[in-house]
């Protein structure tokens, strides 16, 4: 049953489930006051064009028990301010650790990488990252454990529990706060830990299949709440890096589609998304739509 947020929030979904596959930042990844950020993006129309993020022949080996794995090779990738950028590719090819470098949480074995013109070194600040699988520290309450950004960035969390109160309600958990993660489905702790990476506004988001769980109709919802929460007509853009397996989803939100080889990943298309914004549902019944899905397939599987 589908169903508005309580208090006035603009996400729907099962009350016992949904399904939003998202996390927050774990504490490797403290999230700061966003105010410290240098660069806040417009977004594309507004003539702000920084590279927030610029991968320069980024490789990455582990070195595994059972030899050398070579996840990454020669990936050279920027991304605008306020873009919202997809990254599509198969299983395995490396998209997670892409994204654990951006953010600073391990270091490429080759290449460079910078975030607002300063080389990561080291877990980035002002960032929303969403794992793609649950982190929620099982001892805390919903609340709290929404709260954790504000507590790992020294920031006063009784100043942002209405805050985390809100983004709870827009989740649809507006009852779940008191409650303990496993009181929760896992859908549910899915909505909680995103709303942990929304809690300090982070203007740049590192998403990781955050709506892998979800079923067709709920994940169509999310995506339009999620272009919101971008600020597809507000004016002030966040940045996103948003991986997923649906060519439709990326078509959608993005601004580009990056497309990755298989393993050792390579970027083999960078596609630009030249649809209309605000976003629809109708559009994606059009022509171009279609077009930019079967691009993106062609890429993705060399016919
Ligand atoms: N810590 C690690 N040690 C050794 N190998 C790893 C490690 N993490 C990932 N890999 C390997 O690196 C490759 C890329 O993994 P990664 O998780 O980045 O892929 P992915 O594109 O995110 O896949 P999926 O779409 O299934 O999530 C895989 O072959 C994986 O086995
Ligand atoms: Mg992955």
């Amino acid at each position: 049953m589908r169903f508005p947020c309580p208090g006035g929030g603009r996400w729907r979904g099962a009350t016992d489930g949904g399904c939003f596959n998202a996390l927050g930042p774990s504490s490797t990844s403290p999230v700061r006051p966003s105010g410290t950020f240098p660069l806040r993006g417009k977004g594309r129309g507004s003539g702000v064009t920084a590279a927030l993020i610029d991968l320069q022949k980024v490789g990455m080996t582990y070195e595994a028990a059972s030899g050398p794995v070579e996840a990454l090779a020669d990936v050279s990738l920027r991304v605008g301010t306020g873009e919202f950028v997809s990254l599509v590719g198969p299983s395995g090819c490396g998209k997670s650790t892409l994204l654990r470098i951006i953010a600073g949480l391990r270091p490429a074995t080759q290449g460079t990488v910078s975030v607002t013109g300063k080389t990561v070194t080291r877990p980035i600040p002002d960032i929303g990252m969403v794992f793609q699988a649950p982190i929620l520290l099982k001892w805390r309450s919903i609340l709290h454990n929404v709260l954790l950004p504000a507590e790992l960035a020294g920031r006063d969390a009784g100043a942002l529990r209405k805050r985390a109160v809100d983004l709870l309600d827009m989740a649809g958990l507006g009852g779940f706060a008191e409650k303990l993660p496993r009181e929760l489905s896992g859908g549910m702790q899915q909505r909680a830990a995103l709303c942990r990476a929304l809690l300090l506004d982070p203007p740049l988001l590192l998403m990781d299949e955050p709506f892998g769980a979800l079923d067709a109709m709920t994940r169509d919802d999310m995506a339009l709440e999620l272009l919101r929460i971008w600020g597809e007509t507000s004016g002030t853009r966040k940045t996103v890096l948003f991986v997923t397996h649906s060519i439709a989803e990326a078509v959608f939100l993005s601004d580009r589609v990056v497309v990755i080889t298989p393993r050792p990943g390579r970027v083999a298309g960078d596609i630009a998304i030249d649809l209309p914004r605000p976003r629809t549902v109708e559009l994606r019944a059009s022509e171009a739509f279609g077009r930019l899905n079967f691009d993106i397939f062609r890429t993705l599987t060399g016919r």
